[in-house]
């Protein structure tokens, strides 16, 4: 079996285990006939557990960008309720806590050093857990019945053996991030919020143990010598560590899960990031193979867009697929997936985004895509796009259409090539044809808030000319604080759709005309 699989069987036997054990402290009712309705009880607490930050969550349906999505699984849309308060911990989890905190330790101090031993096995594994378990309840004489203490051995082995205060967060589908921030700091993103999640840690100790059996069973290590890791998981997600010292108030851990069920088109229109005529507009600047750059902030939905737009390359020509850590998930047949990877810990077999670019120039690529541009290899990208693997696609970081065009020519610096501005700047206009911003909106939308055309280099200076541009002049919404403004054809055709006809691709001729004006009162 699987690690997941193996904690997703143990994950079905932990909720009923909390509340049984509070009853020693809480109640002095007869323990074995109050366990139906502990149950219940707890399957309550559960609930709202994983609801995040209990009540404020449960009932209400949170609400992505797309305003109440028909899709059951919601999915992260906006930060706007931020830091909600944080859940009171209640007396039946203290008691839980303290009980199970000791025979935890104790079990650690036996076996930790083995839990990650890669020689043994599973079985072994669980065996030995087991039994050193069996002996550490017998030592410490718990005050317990039969029942209980085959439950307190069953999840602490569930704590020792599975990810702990994570493992709930994990399996809930709804939960998109988990950010912890040391021992009793959890938050989770959750229906498009952040709010605090009431798992925590029982120590420091117990959270480095916790992220130490994350990382080594995709076989990297955590310790002085090496305090940070970015590492994908099995599943697909993504999973960044630090540890002390360089993480000041303990060890932090931010898990990004992996989307099971990408956005397509079509939710992305149904969430108003983009209207129905940009979609259409952007499928035929894939389908005649423009080059295009994605432009927005962190989490602002580059990678998901680029996924779409990804989409829209006709099955069966051949993509390379370049990134960090696999997140584009291709629905074409003819694809091939590149990650990057850091040097392991001698230093060594470090192999860049720009190593991978470069090498899949021999792959015979029709369209490369490259999940982010962040150093030299834009260079590289962008002298693909210039020799015959036009096509490709990317995204950077940067804020507007204007500042990805500064932030390539910065990025081309990186590659350490001492190549003249103007050279750059050339390389930049010839290269990139179309650039598709994105922003997180105040109100907590994603939108595509410009389609820019890349038109040349007058002077030393790149000419942009928007083609679809946000209207901010509409207002925001008194009552509910929404933007009023859509993203609206600007009037300007651009030049490259000369390009479609010649391609006998037919756009709709009201694409780019201007809505009419004043309908957004300015
Ligand atoms: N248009 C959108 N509307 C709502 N949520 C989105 C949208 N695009 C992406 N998301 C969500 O936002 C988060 C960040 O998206 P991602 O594409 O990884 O952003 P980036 O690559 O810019 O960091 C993900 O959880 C994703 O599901
Ligand atoms: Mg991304």
């Amino acid at each position: 079996m699987s690690l997941s699989d193996r904690i997703r069987a143990k994950q079905s036997t932990v909720p009923a285990l909390l509340e049984p054990f509070a009853a020693p402290a809480a109640a002095s009712g007869p323990r074995a006939g109050s366990a139906p309705t502990a149950h219940a009880t707890r399957t309550d607490a559960a609930a709202g557990a994983t609801a995040g930050a209990g009540s404020s969550n449960t009932g209400q349906t949170a609400r992505p960008d797309d305003g109440g999505a028909s899709r059951p699984a919601v999915r992260p849309g906006s930060l706007t309720a931020r830091h909600a308060a944080p859940p009171e911990a209640t007396p039946t989890s203290d008691a839980l806590a303290k009980v199970k905190d000791r025979a935890a330790n104790a079990l650690f101090d036996r076996v930790g050093a083995r839990l990650s031993d890669p020689t043994l096995s599973e079985d072994q594994l669980h065996a030995l857990v087991r039994s050193e378990l069996n002996q550490v309840v017998e030592e410490e004489k718990l005050p317990l019945t039969g029942e209980e203490r085959k439950r307190l051995t069953r999840e602490v082995k569930d704590d020792i053996l599975g990810l702990g205060p994570l493992q709930r967060l994990l399996d809930d589908e709804r939960v998109t991030e988990i950010m912890v921030n040391g021992p009793d700091l959890v938050y989770v993103e959750q229906d498009g919020k952040l709010t605090r999640s009431p798992a925590r840690f029982t120590s420091e100790e117990h959270l480095r143990r916790i992220i130490e059996r994350i990382v080594s069973k995709v076989g990297r290590r955590i310790d002085d010598s090496s305090p940070l890791v970015d590492a994908r998981l099995a599943d697909g997600s993504r999973v960044n560590a630090v540890i002390p010292p360089l993480a000041f108030s303990g060890s932090s851990l931010t898990i990004r899960k992996f989307a099971k069920d990408p956005f397509l088109v079509d939710d992305l229109i149904r969430f108003g990031t983009m209207s129905p005529d940009m979609a259409v507009l952007l499928r035929a600047c894939v389908e005649a193979r423009l080059n295009i750059v994605v432009s927005g902030g962190t989490g602002t939905g580059k990678t998901t867009l680029l996924n779409v737009l990804s989409s829209f390359i006709p099955e069966g020509e051949r993509i390379v697929t370049i990134e960090d850590a696999v997140e584009l998930q291709l629905q074409q047949e003819h694809v091939v997936q590149l990650e990057s990877r850091p040097p392991n810990t001698e230093g060594k077999g470090e192999v860049t985004i720009r190593d991978l670019v470069r090498n899949s120039l021999r792959m015979r690529p029709d369209r490369i895509v490259v999940g982010e541009v962040r150093g030299g290899e834009s260079l590289d990208m962008l002298q693909a796009m210039n020799t015959g693997h036009d096509g490709s696609l990317s995204t950077v970081h940067a804020n507007s259409p204007r500042d990805a065009v500064a932030r390539l020519e910065t990025l081309v610096l990186m590659a350490g090539m001492d190549l003249p501005l103007r050279a750059i700047r050339e390389q930049v206009a010839s290269a990139v044809d179309v650039i598709v911003q994105l922003t997180r909106l105040r109100d907590g939308t994603r939108r595509v808030t410009a389609i820019t055309e890349v038109h040349g280099l007058e002077g030393d200076k790149v000419t942009l000319q928007d083609a679809f541009v946000f209207d901010y002049g509409a207002g925001v919404d008194a009552v509910t604080g929404k933007f009023l403004g859509a993203t609206v054809a600007t009037g300007m055709r651009p030049r490259f759709t000369d390009r479609f006809a010649d391609l006998g691709i037919a756009l709709p001729p009201h694409i780019f005309a201007t809505p009419a004006l004043g309908r957004a009162s300015r």
